[in-house]
Protein backbone atom coordinates (compact mmCIF):
# COMPACT_ATOMS: atom_id res chain seq x y z
CA UNK A 1 0.00 0.00 0.00
CA UNK A 2 0.93 3.13 -0.75
CA UNK A 3 0.31 7.13 0.48
CA UNK A 4 -0.31 8.79 -3.11
CA UNK A 5 0.49 12.76 -3.74
CA UNK A 6 -3.07 14.80 -3.38
CA UNK A 7 -3.91 16.99 -6.26
CA UNK A 8 -4.38 20.54 -5.12
CA UNK A 9 -6.75 23.02 -6.50
CA UNK A 10 -6.46 24.67 -9.70
CA UNK A 11 -5.30 21.22 -10.90
CA UNK A 12 -8.02 20.22 -14.12
CA UNK A 13 -7.90 16.82 -12.90
CA UNK A 14 -10.15 18.28 -9.85
CA UNK A 15 -13.25 20.09 -12.45
CA UNK A 16 -13.38 16.13 -14.62
CA UNK A 17 -16.37 13.93 -14.37
CA UNK A 18 -15.35 10.96 -13.50
CA UNK A 19 -15.68 7.85 -15.44
CA UNK A 20 -17.90 4.66 -13.94
CA UNK A 21 -16.46 2.04 -12.35
CA UNK A 22 -17.30 -1.54 -15.04
CA UNK A 23 -15.16 -3.80 -13.53
CA UNK A 24 -13.54 -4.58 -10.06
CA UNK A 25 -9.94 -5.21 -11.13
CA UNK A 26 -6.87 -6.06 -8.61
CA UNK A 27 -5.89 -2.27 -9.72
CA UNK A 28 -9.29 -0.83 -8.50
CA UNK A 29 -8.58 -2.69 -5.16
CA UNK A 30 -5.21 -1.39 -4.95
CA UNK A 31 -6.30 2.17 -5.67
CA UNK A 32 -8.96 1.81 -2.86
CA UNK A 33 -6.15 0.13 -0.35
CA UNK A 34 -3.94 2.83 -1.33
CA UNK A 35 -6.59 5.67 -0.56
CA UNK A 36 -7.43 4.24 2.55
CA UNK A 37 -3.79 4.91 3.79
CA UNK A 38 -3.79 8.06 2.02
CA UNK A 39 -6.39 9.48 3.75
CA UNK A 40 -5.09 8.50 7.18
CA UNK A 41 -1.64 10.16 6.29
CA UNK A 42 -3.84 13.51 5.54
CA UNK A 43 -6.06 12.84 8.93
CA UNK A 44 -9.08 13.80 6.66
CA UNK A 45 -12.77 12.14 6.39
CA UNK A 46 -12.67 11.85 3.03
CA UNK A 47 -10.94 10.81 -0.28
CA UNK A 48 -12.13 10.80 -3.68
CA UNK A 49 -10.26 9.27 -6.30
CA UNK A 50 -9.87 12.40 -8.86
CA UNK A 51 -8.16 13.85 -5.56
CA UNK A 52 -5.37 11.25 -6.52
CA UNK A 53 -5.47 12.24 -9.94
CA UNK A 54 -7.83 9.04 -10.87
CA UNK A 55 -11.06 10.08 -12.74
CA UNK A 56 -13.10 7.43 -11.75
CA UNK A 57 -16.57 7.02 -9.44
CA UNK A 58 -14.62 6.08 -6.22
CA UNK A 59 -14.35 7.57 -3.17
CA UNK A 60 -14.02 6.57 0.88
CA UNK A 61 -14.96 8.63 4.14
CA UNK A 62 -14.51 7.87 7.36
CA UNK A 63 -16.35 9.79 10.07
CA UNK A 64 -15.70 7.79 12.68
CA UNK A 65 -12.14 6.34 13.01
CA UNK A 66 -12.05 2.50 11.98
CA UNK A 67 -15.22 2.97 9.91
CA UNK A 68 -13.99 2.95 6.47
CA UNK A 69 -16.61 3.26 3.90
CA UNK A 70 -15.44 2.37 0.32
CA UNK A 71 -17.88 3.81 -2.29
CA UNK A 72 -17.67 2.34 -5.87
CA UNK A 73 -19.91 4.39 -7.89
CA UNK A 74 -21.96 6.32 -5.49
CA UNK A 75 -25.01 7.94 -5.80
CA UNK A 76 -27.36 9.82 -3.83
CA UNK A 77 -30.75 8.26 -3.65
CA UNK A 78 -32.35 10.01 -1.39
CA UNK A 79 -31.99 13.47 0.73
CA UNK A 80 -34.01 15.21 3.43
CA UNK A 81 -33.54 18.26 5.42
CA UNK A 82 -30.87 20.59 5.22
CA UNK A 83 -27.91 21.45 7.31
CA UNK A 84 -25.48 24.45 7.46
CA UNK A 85 -21.84 23.43 8.74
CA UNK A 86 -18.17 24.39 7.65
CA UNK A 87 -16.55 22.16 4.99
CA UNK A 88 -12.70 21.67 4.18
CA UNK A 89 -11.11 19.89 1.63
CA UNK A 90 -7.82 17.93 1.49
CA UNK A 91 -7.48 19.05 -1.91
CA UNK A 92 -7.83 23.12 -1.01
CA UNK A 93 -5.86 23.56 2.25
CA UNK A 94 -6.16 26.35 4.53
CA UNK A 95 -9.53 27.20 3.05
CA UNK A 96 -13.23 26.31 4.91
CA UNK A 97 -16.58 27.47 3.67
CA UNK A 98 -20.46 27.47 5.23
CA UNK A 99 -22.18 24.98 2.82
CA UNK A 100 -25.62 24.27 3.27
CA UNK A 101 -26.04 19.91 2.60
CA UNK A 102 -29.06 17.90 3.46
CA UNK A 103 -29.37 16.93 6.86
CA UNK A 104 -29.92 13.34 5.55
CA UNK A 105 -28.90 10.91 2.68
CA UNK A 106 -29.22 7.64 1.77
CA UNK A 107 -26.55 6.71 -0.64
CA UNK A 108 -26.08 3.65 -3.52
CA UNK A 109 -22.94 2.32 -3.69
CA UNK A 110 -21.21 -0.52 -4.77
CA UNK A 111 -18.59 -2.37 -1.77
CA UNK A 112 -14.88 -3.88 -3.40
CA UNK A 113 -16.90 -7.19 -3.86
CA UNK A 114 -18.98 -5.99 -6.04
CA UNK A 115 -21.99 -6.15 -3.90
CA UNK A 116 -24.61 -3.51 -4.36
CA UNK A 117 -25.51 -1.56 -0.98
CA UNK A 118 -27.02 1.24 0.69
CA UNK A 119 -25.95 3.59 3.57
CA UNK A 120 -27.39 6.32 5.17
CA UNK A 121 -25.52 8.91 6.85
CA UNK A 122 -26.76 12.43 8.98
CA UNK A 123 -24.61 15.31 10.61
CA UNK A 124 -20.72 15.06 9.08
CA UNK A 125 -21.47 11.70 7.57
CA UNK A 126 -23.87 13.14 4.77
CA UNK A 127 -21.62 15.76 4.48
CA UNK A 128 -19.10 13.88 3.83
CA UNK A 129 -21.36 11.64 1.72
CA UNK A 130 -22.44 14.77 -0.59
CA UNK A 131 -19.03 16.31 -0.53
CA UNK A 132 -17.32 13.07 -1.97
CA UNK A 133 -19.79 12.66 -4.34
CA UNK A 134 -19.59 16.21 -5.44
CA UNK A 135 -15.61 15.14 -6.36
CA UNK A 136 -16.78 12.85 -8.95
CA UNK A 137 -18.67 15.16 -10.42
CA UNK A 138 -15.86 17.77 -10.63
CA UNK A 139 -17.76 20.16 -7.83
CA UNK A 140 -15.68 21.53 -5.43
CA UNK A 141 -17.08 22.61 -1.95
CA UNK A 142 -16.69 26.19 -2.45
CA UNK A 143 -18.65 26.00 -5.39
CA UNK A 144 -21.57 25.40 -3.33
CA UNK A 145 -20.43 27.69 0.18
CA UNK A 146 -22.45 30.27 1.18
CA UNK A 147 -19.81 32.60 2.34
CA UNK A 148 -16.17 31.43 3.02
CA UNK A 149 -14.43 32.02 5.73
CA UNK A 150 -12.18 34.93 6.43
CA UNK A 151 -8.24 34.50 7.82
CA UNK A 152 -9.25 36.28 10.97
CA UNK A 153 -12.19 33.77 11.25
CA UNK A 154 -10.14 30.32 10.36
CA UNK A 155 -7.68 31.83 12.99
CA UNK A 156 -9.69 32.64 15.64
CA UNK A 157 -11.24 29.03 15.44
NI1 LIG B 1 -12.77 17.32 -0.93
Amino acid sequence: MAVLNIVKDGDETLRKVCRPVTEITPRILRLLDDMKDTLHKANGVGLAAPQVGVLRRIAIVECEPGELIELINPEIIEQSGEQEEVEGCLSVPERWGITHRPAKVKVKATDRHGNTFTVEGEGLLARALCHETDHLDGIIFYDKAVRMLSKEEIEND
